[in-house]
């Protein structure tokens, strides 16, 4: 597997340090050139490399960590998103009115056509995020949700290496609509910050 992280602000971050804990190779990319992300990715670790997104882009499993509204530039930079998965780390900040009746990674998976897309790693504070996810002997809970098994299973497994304990929430309009913002509601998993003794 092969991960991407787009957009290098507070949550990109936060996840590329997780990546970092764990010597796990990642790209980073944003809309500026990799040389201007290189200084902070080098900082945050070795395994985590500026690239352009073009480049960010040739990884199989791409985080997005762009504010909300940013989401279709993003998916404008690849003809076709089939064979990808796409991990959507967004809350959705906007009025419920531009979101088509959808929950928020319904309406982004819109964009991504071909794409595999699981909901995670959204519901907690980029410093939450970021901090290290053993804390007291147990693991920090990260809720996955999708529609498509084959594409959640990996990315449970990629948070379970990044030392989270992920728990899969189902389908992104059953028990995945608890961790959806819409506009300024939050689902009643966002902030709940939660540990697991056992993974
Ligand atoms: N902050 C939190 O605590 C928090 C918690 C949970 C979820 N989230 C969600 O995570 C997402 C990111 O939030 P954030 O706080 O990390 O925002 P942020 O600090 O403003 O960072 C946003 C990043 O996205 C990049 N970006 C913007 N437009 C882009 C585009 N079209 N293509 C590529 N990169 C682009 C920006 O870099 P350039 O300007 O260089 O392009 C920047 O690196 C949001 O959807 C937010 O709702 C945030």
């Amino acid at each position: 597997m092969s991960y991407a992280i787009v957009g290098f602000g507070a949550i990109g971050q936060a996840l590329a340090r997780a990546f970092a804990r764990k010597n796990i190779k990642v790209a980073v990319a944003s809309r500026r050139p990799p040389e201007a992300l290189a200084p902070q990715a080098q900082a945050i670790g070795p395994t985590v490399v500026a690239k352009s997104l073009r480049d960010a882009l040739e990884a199989d499993t791409i985080i997005l960590a762009v504010p909300f509204g940013e989401h279709r530039e993003v998916a404008k930079a690849l003809p076709s998103w089939k064979g990808k998965t796409v991990i959507d780390a967004m809350n959705a900040l906007v009025p419920l009115e531009e979101l088509d009746g959808l929950l928020s990674s319904a309406f982004v998976a819109k964009a991504f056509t071909g794409a595999k897309l699981v909901k995670g790693f959204n519901h907690l504070i980029a410093a939450k995020l970021a901090a290290d996810p053993i804390v007291e002997g147990g693991h920090r809970v990260i809720f996955l949700s999708g529609d498509d098994e084959d594409a959640t299973a990996p990315v449970a497994a990629l948070a379970k290496q990044l030392g989270f304990a992920p728990v899969k929430l189902g389908k992104l309009n059953e028990g995945g609509a608890l961790v959806h913002a819409r506009g300024r509601v939050w689902g009643q998993l966002i902030f709940q910050d939660l540990f697991k003794k056992e993974q």
